[in-house]
């Protein structure tokens, strides 16, 4: 009985709600549908889900149409510089779209949102890569080792690939660290190199989702994947990577200062002549107490 009143109660105010919602101007009160009978959990350790037929055949040749006159060699973040340079460890070529380049990006960008449940404007722009034949990405992390490549929103928090063609063999993406990814059923059509961990195959349409960093945002080391090479065919992919906050707020160099600042709450502590530190010191010893 109770349910039914409850239930009442609630399509009334979905019904009441309706028409102010849809009056809201806001590409972000724009419905985005997700799916979820097409959602699979392939890990927990780390965090890994596919969705079947996340984009369109239009949407993947559309994105690849954009990028094909604009590819350029890939590059990886050095390690001690923070900079980006060619490596032996990524040979995809690829380039990045604009955000909301045309209503198609538009609306890919707004199916990434519903389906993550993470704003907009903390995703980087789509990135599409081209793999050919012995082209392939080591194993690697999503996430950063520098706070320069964190001071637009911090780190990469969830990636988000979609494959945009189907590759004859080869290109699958790799989990060499996936808890338990010895017990996935493999075939003949794997390559050898995803026999070595949890592997994804390259489906034209399908998208995978992981998540780089724990649920505490500490970085998550089972996260490692690759790309295995190419062997026949073409794989193309476009990647969206969602930060901890906003990419979209480009930092000044005052608020960059205060980024650093935020990463490093023992160097407001240390600042004694501050105001702020009696009342930082005061709610630390109250935790204590
Ligand atoms: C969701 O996906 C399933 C499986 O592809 C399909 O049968 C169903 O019609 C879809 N639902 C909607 C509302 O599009």
């Amino acid at each position: 009985m109770q349910y039914r009143w409850l239930f009442l109660v609630f399509s009334l105010a979905a019904i009441t709600a309706t028409p102010f919602v849809s009056r809201i101007r806001n590409p972000i009160a724009e419905p985005a549908f997700f799916n979820s009978t097409r959602v699979t959990i392939l890990s927990w350790k780390p965090r890994v889900f596919l969705y079947k037929n996340f984009l369109s055949e239009e949407e993947c040749d559309h994105l690849i149409k954009l990028a094909k006159s604009k590819l350029e060699e890939s590059t990886v973040i050095d390690i001690d510089s923070g900079n980006n340079v060619k490596s032996e460890v990524r040979t995809s070529s690829g380039m990045f779209l604009d955000k909301r380049q045309d209503h198609i990006v538009a609306s890919i960008e707004r199916k990434i949102s519903g389906w993550t449940f993470l704003p907009q404007e903390n995703a980087e722009n789509i990135q599409v890569l081209q793999y050919e034949a012995t082209q392939k990405y080591e194993p690697h992390f999503d996430y950063f080792y520098d706070e320069k490549d964190q001071l637009r929103g911090g780190h990469r928090y969830a990636t988000v690939l979609m494959y945009l063609s189907h590759v004859k063999e080869g290109g699958e993406t790799v989990f060499p660290r996936a808890e338990g990814w010895k017990s996935q059923p493999k075939d003949e059509t794997l390559s050898e190199c995803a026999s070595k961990g949890l592997a994804v195959k390259p489906v034209k349409g399908d998208a995978v989702l992981f998540y780089n960093l724990k649920p505490d945002a500490v970085p998550d080391p089972l996260s490692l994947h690759a790309s295995c090479p190419v062997i026949q065919g073409k794989k193309w992919v476009a990647t969206k990577w969602i930060r901890l906050g906003s990419f979209d707020t480009i930092p000044s160099a005052p608020s960059a200062v205060e980024t650093e600042a935020e990463m490093y709450p023992e160097s407001i502590i240390k600042d004694e002549n501050s105001e702020t530190v009696a009342s930082v010191d005061e709610s630390l010893e109250e935790q204590e107490l």
